[in-house]
């Protein structure tokens, strides 16, 4: 049976594909999948998902390998081995608010898709927050008076921008990461190890 690769849609995903060009493995089927799920290449058997779903089908097995944000993997903390980071998807997490608004003294109310790394870093700084879960566009919550402040990733800088945030603070960088699940490194070692090489070379290269 061919590896199986989760791959996370959506930026990631394009980042991957330019990346798997340049270690020249074979790409055509991944070029134009349109709306497909699965997709089949001489080498390797791929499916898409969201990041966290990712790491859950890393996790039973389902993929031997996966491609996820170094985010998802600090917030969800999977039993999966983290072999190494790729060279794209660099982002930081920041904490932003609306441009004018001047931090108060009483409680913050913390809009967030990241609730354990929101929990973790106002534990550290010993401050009290209401932490408010968002699955998506995080950064309508101050603007529309749901949360004081978002925590969120940043990759451009153009979504906070655009939208009249700026950042108060900046305290994790992270990149894309290749996962893998712990008995498919034992189990089909001989067939996974020459494509992990390959793409740990790329990643140095690159
Ligand atoms: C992420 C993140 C920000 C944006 C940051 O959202 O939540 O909204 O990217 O990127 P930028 O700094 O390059 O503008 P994503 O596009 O993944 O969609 P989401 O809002 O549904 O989470």
């Amino acid at each position: 049976m061919k590896p199986v690769i989760a791959l996370t849609k959506g930026r990631l995903e394009k980042q991957f594909l330019q990346f798997f060009q340049y270690l020249d493995f074979e790409a055509e089927p991944l070029l134009d999948k349109g709306r497909k799920l699965q997709i089949e290449t001489e080498q390797f058997s791929f499916f898409f998902a969201k990041g966290v779903d990712v790491t859950t089908y890393v996790e039973n097995g389902i993929a031997d390998l996966g491609v996820v944000g170094g985010d998802t993997l600090i917030e969800h903390k999977p039993d999966v081995y983290n072999l190494f980071p790729l060279p794209f998807g660099q982002c930081r997490m920041a904490l932003a608010t609306k441009a004018d608004y001047s931090w108060p003294d009483r409680k913050n109310r913390i809009a967030s898709t990241f609730t354990n790394i929101t929990k973790d870093y106002f534990r550290e700084k010993g401050e009290s927050v209401d932490i408010i879960r968002l699955e998506g566009s995080v950064e309508l919550a101050p603007i529309l008076g749901l949360a004081d402040a978002i925590v969120d990733i940043v990759e451009t800088g153009t979504t906070l921008k655009e939208n009249g945030l700026v950042i108060q603070d900046e305290f994790l960088s992270f990149s894309a990461r290749l996962i893998a699940n712990r008995s498919s490194l034992k189990v089909k070692r001989d067939q996974l190890v020459p494509v992990i090489e390959r793409f740990k070379e790329g990643a140095k290269q690159r």
